[in-house]
């Protein structure tokens, strides 16, 4: 396993026999959170990206359960890339970090455990404008 410093590994357990798989995370991560809002992201076509935000706030579990992508998390130094694999390790992110969804395998589906209702007032959509707020943070 990679070591990570902004991402966290949430391990999933892979039960597979003749009546198909059965996959399971425990969820002992420090920073743990309530979930009120749960969102799958799928059919995403090839060579489109989704993300490109930031959340003020809100923290996120993510997991690929059909296929694969990639995420690359930043707070404008330091940036990561884990690729999301159906039946792997999903990934805890933190509030306050720049976050890219893309290289979405076919028929890939990435779900999404939210600690937040949605709230746009939560997102900053434009980089320059995010790194001025993590400057002041
Ligand atoms: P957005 O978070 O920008 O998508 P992505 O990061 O996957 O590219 O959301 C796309 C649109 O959907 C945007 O108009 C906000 C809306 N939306 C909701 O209404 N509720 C939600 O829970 C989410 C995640 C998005």
């Amino acid at each position: 396993m990679n070591s990570h410093s902004i991402l966290k590994p949430v391990h999933v357990s892979h039960l597979r026999d003749q009546r198909g798989a059965l996959d399971v995370a425990e969820l002992e991560i420090e920073d743990k959170f309530e979930t009120k809002r749960i969102y799958f992201i799928s059919g995403v076509p090839e060579n489109q990206s989704r993300g490109a935000h930031a959340h003020k706030k809100l923290k996120q579990i993510f997991f690929a359960v059909v296929g694969s992508l990639e995420m690359t998390v930043t707070d404008g130094s330091a940036s990561e890339t884990v690729k999301l694999i159906a039946h792997q390790e999903g990934f805890f992110l933190p509030a306050g970090y720049w976050r890219d969804l893309k290289n979405f395998s076919e028929n890939a589906v990435c779900l999404v455990l939210a600690s937040e209702h949605f709230s746009e007032a939560d997102y900053i959509r434009s980089y320059d404008e995010y790194l001025r707020w993590r400057t002041n943070e």
